[in-house]
């Protein structure tokens, strides 16, 4: 065996930070990406799909990619293409795919699999979550013992402060509450990669110069990001949420972490998929998940452009 990468299965709905995450994981020396599980969030279940297989094909890279869930557990799907654009990765021009990568099983049974291959192997699994967790709860509905093949779940999600859909709602938790929820309450080792993060670690107009000149993956990432860039500016710079998350399964020494109680909204309503992390503790409630509550953002900024040198 010998092999120190982190076994990663990554469940994602690109998104153009999904790509950017993407990119880094597939060329990272720390992971061994086993596979690409697709759901339906920035934009609907094809077009998601679509794109996890173009950048596949741009990239020369040959992951499986497994379909996901089409819509949330229950309620109507929400969809951010104001922000990604209706492709998902805002004017992203090329067309390619690598439909021979693309498993003709549901997401759900194809991440089962490859968790019972990887401890084959010896080894445990690490899944990380850019998107709604339809799969996971899929999953954890039809193997309630999921915990014991998991080494742990990171996901980019929820806000502690503010959300981005709602006023404590953010996308990916808002997108399928009740997969949140029981997630959430699973006994699976969750950690949530919040906002919060993201915003505290801006790329700067010369980051993103960086990018584009990095590799010919970095210029397409830096591509897509220009419309991204023009609906979710903060002064000073871009957030990139899902890379965030990579990071912390890669680089977890640069973050500030917190265990607490969460709770997620499922009733429907003005709280509908907010998050209420207890950080004091003051419910005295048992704590159920981890949170990230800040970053070393310069080492975040050396992290992603020092990765994009990586990618082909
Ligand atoms: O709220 C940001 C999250 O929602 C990111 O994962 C973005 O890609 C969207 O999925
Ligand atoms: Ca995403």
């Amino acid at each position: 065996m010998g092999d120190k990468r982190i076994p990663l299965i990554i469940d994602t709905d690109p998104g153009i930070d999904d790509a950017a995450a993407l990119s880094l994981a597939l060329f990272s020396p720390a992971v061994d990406v086993r596979l690409i599980a697709t759901v339906a969030g920035n934009v609907g279940i094809e077009k998601t799909t679509r794109n996890a297989l173009r950048l596949e094909s741009f990239m020369g890279t040959d992951v499986p990619v497994a379909r996901g869930a089409a819509g949330p557990l229950a309620g109507s799907a929400i969809v951010a293409d104001a922000v990604h654009g209706k492709s998902g990765l805002g004017n992203w021009g090329y067309e390619g795919e690598a439909t021979e990568l693309l498993i003709d099983t549901p997401a759900a049974q194809v991440i089962w699999d490859e968790l019972l291959a990887c401890e084959a192997e010896g080894c445990k699994a690490t899944i990380l979550t850019l998107g709604p967790l339809t799969n996971i709860a899929i999953l954890l509905r039809e193997h309630p013992d999921l915990a014991d093949h998991v080494e742990c779940l990171v996901g980019m999600g929820a806000g502690i402060t503010h959300g981005n859909v709602g006023p404590l709602a953010e996308f990916n938790i808002a997108a399928d509450p009740l997969a949140a929820c029981e997630v959430v309450e699973s006994a699976l080792d969750v950690t949530f990669v919040p906002l919060e993060v993201a915003d505290n670690a801006l790329l700067s107009p010369a980051d993103l110069g960086e990018l584009a000149s990095a590799s010919r993956t970095g210029a397409a990432v830096a591509e897509m990001m220009d419309a991204y860039a023009s609906s979710t500016e903060l002064a000073g710079g871009k957030q990139v949420y899902d890379p965030t998350a990579f990071c912390y399964v890669v680089e977890p020494q640069m973050f500030q972490v917190a265990t607490c109680h969460l709770d997620v909204t499922t009733e429907p309503g003005e709280d509908w998929g907010g998050t209420h992390f207890d950080l004091e503790g003051s419910r005295g409630l048992l704590a159920n998940v981890h949170v990230a509550t800040g970053v070393d953002a310069d080492a975040f900024r050396r992290w992603f452009l020092d990765g994009f040198r990586l990618c082909s």
